[in-house]
């Protein structure tokens, strides 16, 4: 039986495919990259906002017929068995804490031929380290370090799909590090809903200790982590960021919005005060950080006043990237109990508003880099340019340059030319 996995939403279900390809491919199924050639196709899905969970119903529309369809994933588990009732080419839906039972579904569906369902949650972590060969990712090293949150925003649904948060003990964290360093990997990234509460309290650590432990003792170039949640910052980050030169000079901390009116609603734990002081605080400490955000414009209320102070959040803090979207209303969840007051015209104008003044901030920050050399990963070949490789600066900005170099190898690069969202230079 031949199986093909397609994956959409963040890097954790990226990480999840793998582990799912990892077992599947140890029970002797065969991965393949072609869906046409696939008996099997497992749809890891994305039920953050309407508009992924709208690619899954329409990707599984357009999957060929006779295949067996699984959809794993957020969608799974947050739609769980309507998915089966409502659409009849869907046979098996297993949810967010059940993936690595993928390989006795298997089994049963040849044997029996039965559609099913599992979506239960489970408090235990599921110890599995996909080997080299499930990796989608040959040059990022993904580390998943927890799942699940107990913050409860008021928009988001993950906390109904990923269930409370368990962590996963430091042993097996670093035994997975250290295969993934002895294989080559130079940057690793620890993810997690919430990575900064993870903790073993059996080890006694938090996790400032873990990225210090990793830092410290894990041959990789570069450790990265997202995401972390900007309310539980306190100042050991920066100390322990300030002591190892390995853990990147890049946060991914999700502000939402730059109103603290609009924060409380959105059940966030800080203040655009407080978020603006650690900022500060970080930039104090550490000149080269760079960070990235999320924002959600026309959350339910959300008046000229509080976009005003989104977008002078914005300017203050001198994002390196931002990911931007309009409020999606979910289900589950408690902003469903406030009107979603706003006209989707306004939405997208404060959307496209937002995206603008980002847009100039790079362009200028981007303008300043010309002339001089950055080091960058080469994540892959150009495929449309065969010379040319894509790469990614320590800030994850792209970098295209002429080059033979393989993807996982760290190239110097000239700056030439720059746009609001790429680099362009060549190889010294
Ligand atoms: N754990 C991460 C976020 C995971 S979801 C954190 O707390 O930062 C990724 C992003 O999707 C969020 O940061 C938010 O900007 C966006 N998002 C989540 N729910 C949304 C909704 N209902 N509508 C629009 N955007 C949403
Ligand atoms: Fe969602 Fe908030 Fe948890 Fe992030 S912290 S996953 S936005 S509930
Ligand atoms: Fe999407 Fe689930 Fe990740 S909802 S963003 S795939 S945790």
């Amino acid at each position: 039986m031949k199986f093909f996995i397609k994956t959409y939403g963040c890097q954790m279900n990226v990480n999840d495919s793998e582990r799912i390809r990892h077992i599947l491919k140890k029970k002797g199924f065969v991965d393949v990259q072609d869906e046409d050639k696939a008996d099997i196709i497992i749809v890891n899905t994305c039920a953050v906002r309407e508009k992924p969970q709208q690619k899954v119903f329409s990707y599984v529309g357009r999957v060929g017929k006779g295949k067996k369809v699984v959809i794993a994933g957020c969608v799974a588990q947050s739609e769980g068995l309507d998915l089966l009732k409502n659409d009849k080419r869907i046979n098996f839906v297993v949810g967010t804490h059940q993936h690595y039972k993928i390989g006795s579904i298997f089994e049963n569906f040849i044997k029996e031929d039965k559609n099913g369902i599992d979506i239960k949650f489970s408090r235990e972590w599921e110890e599995i380290i996909p080997d080299i060969k499930a990796r989608d990712s040959k040059v990022y090293g993904y580390i998943s370090i927890m799942e699940g949150c107990n913050n409860f925003c008021s928009y988001c649904i993950v906390p109904f799909t990923r269930g409370r948060e368990k962590f996963r003990p430091f042993k097996d964290i670093i035994t997975e590090a250290e295969y993934l360093s002895s294989n080559g990997y130079k940057e690793i990234i620890l993810l997690g809903q919430n990575v900064n509460s993870w903790e073993d309290k059996k080890e006694g650590k938090k996790f400032v200790d873990l990225l210090s432990y990793i830092a410290a003792n894990i041959d990789v170039k570069l450790v990265r982590f997202i995401t972390s949640y900007p309310g539980y910052y306190d100042n050991e980050l920066i100390e322990v960021m300030a002591k190892h030169r390995s853990i990147a000079r890049h946060i991914h901390f999700p502000v939402q919005s730059g109103s603290t009116r609009i924060l409380k609603k959105m059940n966030r734990i800080y203040t655009r005060e407080q978020y603006l002081k650690m900022i500060f605080d970080f930039k104090k400490n550490l000149p080269d950080i760079k960070f990235s955000s999320d924002f959600i414009v026309g959350f339910p209320s959300e008046n000229e006043k509080d976009f005003d102070l989104t977008l002078s959040l914005i300017q203050k803090v001198e994002y390196e990237s931002i990911f931007s979207f309009i409020y999606s209303p979910r289900k589950y969840t408690k902003a469903l109990l406030l009107k979603d007051d706003l006209n989707i015209k306004v939405k997208k104008q404060r959307l496209y508003k937002l995206q603008e003044v980002q847009r100039n901030i790079q362009l200028q920050n981007n303008k300043k880099l010309i002339g001089k050399t950055i080091e960058a990963l080469v994540v892959k070949r150009n495929p449309k340019k065969i010379d040319e490789v894509i790469a990614r600066t320590e800030s994850y900005r792209v970098v295209n340059f002429k080059s033979d170099a393989d993807p996982g190898e760290f190239k110097k690069i000239l700056i030439e030319n720059v746009g609001p969202y790429s680099l362009r230079g060549k190889e010294i």
